[in-house]
């Protein structure tokens, strides 16, 4: 699954993202270089979809589309094959400009288009900002508590540990 380049607020563009884009999505948002280059790899692989925000050719944010199984047991066990929306994040200077609003927006429209009826996501249940921002787009709680999640990537030989606690939400997609 491939997204075309769509105009989406006024002078912002979203992408499908590629390993060219790394040096300049890592330089604004360098603690997440390694998370990138993983969602860069499985994109390249078609396992999944880094869409990039940008204004005026520069990235102000970005979100993944995870179409794999979900590495945590209790998602696979409630929610089979439901693609998750992830590693969104809009740059300091651009937030409050519905940049956000437009990447989750987008990504649902590409998930929606290659027949998923729903989608999910994880968030710290600290993260008040982007729990309204999800709660304003109708995801709602799914019901069976919070679970831990890994943030870092899995890597040949590096232990993992399942220390980010997640409140996971969904949203039923108009197909
Ligand atoms: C969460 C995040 C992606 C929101 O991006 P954004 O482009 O600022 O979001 P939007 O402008 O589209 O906001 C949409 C709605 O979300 C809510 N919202 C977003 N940021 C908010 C804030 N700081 N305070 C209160 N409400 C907020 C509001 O309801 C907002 O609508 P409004 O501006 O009309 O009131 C951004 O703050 C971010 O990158 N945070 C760090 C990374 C992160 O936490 N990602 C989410 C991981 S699950």
């Amino acid at each position: 699954m491939q997204s075309e380049t769509v105009p989406a607020l006024d002078g912002l563009t979203i992408r499908a993202a590629g390993m060219g884009d790394l040096p300049v999505l890592a330089a604004r948002d360098i603690d997440r270089l390694g998370q990138l280059y993983d969602r860069l790899e499985r994109h390249e692989a078609d396992r999944g979809e880094l869409l990039i925000a940008l204004i005026a050719g520069r990235p102000v944010g970005h979100i993944y589309l995870w179409r794999e199984d979900a590495e945590e047991p209790e998602l696979r066990e409630h929610l089979p094959a439901v693609p998750l929306i992830m590693n969104l994040w809009v740059s300091d200077d651009h937030r409050r400009q519905g940049i956000g609003k437009e990447l989750v927006a987008r990504a649902e429209a590409d998930l929606s288009g290659a027949g998923h009826r729903e989608v999910a996501l994880g968030v710290h249940p600290d993260n008040t900002d982007a729990i309204k921002l999800y709660l304003s787009l109708g995801y709602e709680q799914w019901g069976y508590g919070q679970i831990a999640t890994c943030k870092e990537p899995a890597r040949a030989g590096k232990e993992r540990f399942a220390n980010d606690i997640c409140e996971i939400y969904v949203k039923r997609l108009n197909g």
